[in-house]
């Protein structure tokens, strides 16, 4: 029973939109109508600035980060761990708040895997980075974090969080068709660009 009311309450906490939030707050800019509108770090830097963006990238990280470490003082399960990642990640992408709308998942995807593996999680980040350096769009630095996450797992010693990053993977992939359609066609924005 413990364990249901920590999914829900983790559903709930990671549902508050602080890219709406902030932005709205900021500089009243709502990022849903402008830039690609997402609710995203990213496009909350590209709208309102790089304090913005990083106040919501800590916010939205933190929101996958404290669930799980504060979880497993209820239960070290592999399984129910897997369980609560996934649900922050339900909250932020499907947000109760939002109408079931909300971000792509990349900065709770980063607090999730920070608390189950922080070595994974930062190597993670550093492909992230210096894809982004090389290439100048986030989108192409989110996809290959979510692809290297994997393989970080395997090579640092934690295999019991393969399979999640798996569906971490294909749902970030997913909710990143549309970048992935502009990278394809050359017409991504960077994160600079808010048009
Ligand atoms: O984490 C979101 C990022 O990968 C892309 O953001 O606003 O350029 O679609 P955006």
């Amino acid at each position: 029973m413990l364990l249901i009311v920590w999914l829900a309450l983790t559903y709930l906490v990671a549902a508050f939109p602080f890219g709406l939030w902030i932005g709205l707050a900021c500089a009243g800019v709502d990022p849903r109508q402008a830039g690609s509108r997402n609710t995203g770090a990213t496009n909350v830097a590209r709208l309102c600035g790089t304090k913005c963006g990083v106040a919501v990238l800590v916010l939205d990280l933190l929101k996958g980060f404290l669930p799980v470490v504060l979880g497993a003082a209820f239960s070290n399960s592999w399984i129910f761990l897997s369980l609560v990642g996934l649900t922050a990640l339900l909250g932020h992408m499907r947000s109760v708040f939002l109408y079931g709308r909300g971000g792509k998942g990349v900065a709770t995807t980063i607090g999730v895997f920070l608390a189950y593996a922080p070595l994974a999680a930062l190597l993670a980040v550093a492909v992230c980075v210096l894809v982004i350096k090389r290439t100048g769009y986030v989108s192409a630095g989110s996809l290959a974090l979510a692809a290297s996450l994997p393989v970080a797992l395997l090579a640092t010693g934690n295999p019991a969080y393969i399979p999640v990053s798996l569906v971490v993977a294909a749902w970030i992939a997913w909710r990143h068709r549309e970048n992935i359609s502009r990278l394809l066609a050359g017409e991504e924005k960077s994160w600079r660009k808010a048009s």
